[in-house]
């Protein structure tokens, strides 16, 4: 028989417990009040918060808690009413758990990958993305998931790309300008240069904050090689941390510096560790880029050998090739990354013909809002 649910006051009304059919939830009384959903605390409409805590007593002391139908109700002792309280909205944003987690640990939804993705690259038609609905919630879905995805049957079209940007935010803009080319003829005189291929690493770490999201679009590609290669950051971070969790608790702990000044009256510069925690641990950014890496001078004398050897075991476990999701992007065709998360790097290509790709940065709050917007509004039509 399932038990009905009950509440129960604690510790003179500084919380209840709600006792549901699969266990209890408590909720502390100060909690409850300024998270209440009422027209007086909650403006109608736009949702936003009408009261400060100031507004609450600090000795906030719950009199009456009792379920009524799928709610909450809840008599203040500074308040002579009582206040509803969704019990599934209750439910959903329950703070009464075990923070017992493992640093480097990821935000749910979030799926590392390594080379296994290679035969299930997420990909969006570009036609069907600009329908908007399904196709697109779908896509924005695998890019909070995975930090990337591809979008192929796209115009061959100088400036396609902000096209791109439209479908989920806006294009930030930088010193490089609202977009930058990367386009090389190539020239079979001089193969040795044009060979080269890019470590992966994720785009101005100098920058604070870095852009969270690239695009990167392709108009021409008849030269050989040249291929799109992107690694998970976050796996790589996983890697190091079963392998040497004081290599990971370095890379972590101690800032890295990077800088950019390449070009007239332009500085740029930012101290930020390689592998980024939450204060709980979780885990929020990878920097890694040796072009723009500045002299490290925060990590003691004492750390900075073992610094340096988790530096170098980092680097490998990117390049190991058993990480790299490799892709050939055709005129029409680009990709977007999450570059807080994912590494992107170019093979060396050779021969005649040219590549012409052009990229812009945009960002990933955008993208998660436009995503969770349609996600809400599907919830609430169903
Ligand atoms: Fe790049």
């Amino acid at each position: 028989m399932q038990q009905a649910t009950t509440a129960e006051i604690l510790n003179d009304g500084k919380a209840v417990a709600l006792h549901l059919p699969d266990g209890p939830l408590r909720f502390h009384a100060v909690w409850l009040r300024d998270n209440a959903w009422d027209d007086r605390t909650r403006a109608p409409g736009n949702g936003q918060r009408l009261i400060t805590l100031g507004d609450i007593p600090a000795d906030c002391r719950i009199v009456s808690a009792a379920p009524e139908g799928g709610k909450l109700m809840v008599r203040f002792a500074h308040e002579d009413r009582a206040i509803p309280y969704d019990i599934g909205w209750l439910r959903a944003n329950a703070y009464d758990r075990s923070a017992d987690r493992r640093p480097g640990w990821t935000a749910p939804g979030i799926e590392t990958w390594d080379a296994g993705l290679n035969s299930a690259i997420p990909t969006g038609d570009f036609t069907a993305l600009k329908t908007g609905g399904r196709a697109l919630r779908d896509w924005l879905a695998a890019m909070r998931r995975y930090g990337f995805a591809k979008i192929t049957g796209g115009p061959v079209q100088d400036g396609a790309l902000f096209e791109v940007a439209d479908l989920f935010g806006y294009v930030r803009e930088t010193n490089y300008g609202r977009h930058f080319e990367v386009r090389t003829e190539v020239n079979p005189t001089n193969l040795a240069y044009t060979g080269l291929g890019l470590q992966a690493h994720t785009d101005n770490p100098y920058r604070d904050p870095v852009p969270t999201v690239q695009i990167l679009y392709c108009l021409e590609s008849s030269a050989a090689g040249g291929e799109n290669m992107v690694v998970d950051g976050f796996r790589a971070a996983e890697r190091l941390r079963e392998e040497s969790p004081r290599g990971f608790d370095l890379l972590t702990r101690y800032c890295a510096r990077f800088e950019y000044a390449g070009s007239g009256g332009v500085c740029l510069r930012s101290r930020r560790p390689m592998i980024e925690l939450a204060p709980d641990g979780e885990l929020v950014a990878i920097r890694f880029n040796n072009r723009s890496a500045a002299a490290i001078t925060d990590v003691p004398y004492d750390d900075m050998a073992d610094y340096y050897a988790a530096y170098r075991r980092f680097g490998e476990l990117i390049d190991d090739t058993a990480m790299e999701v490799t892709f050939r992007l055709n005129p029409g065709e680009s990709f977007v990354v999450d570059n807080t998360r994912v590494l992107h790097a170019r093979k060396g290509y050779s021969g005649s013909g040219t590549r012409w790709l052009q990229g812009c940065y945009a960002d990933k709050d955008g993208l998660l809002s436009t995503l969770a917007a349609m996600e809400l509004a599907e919830e609430r039509a169903a």
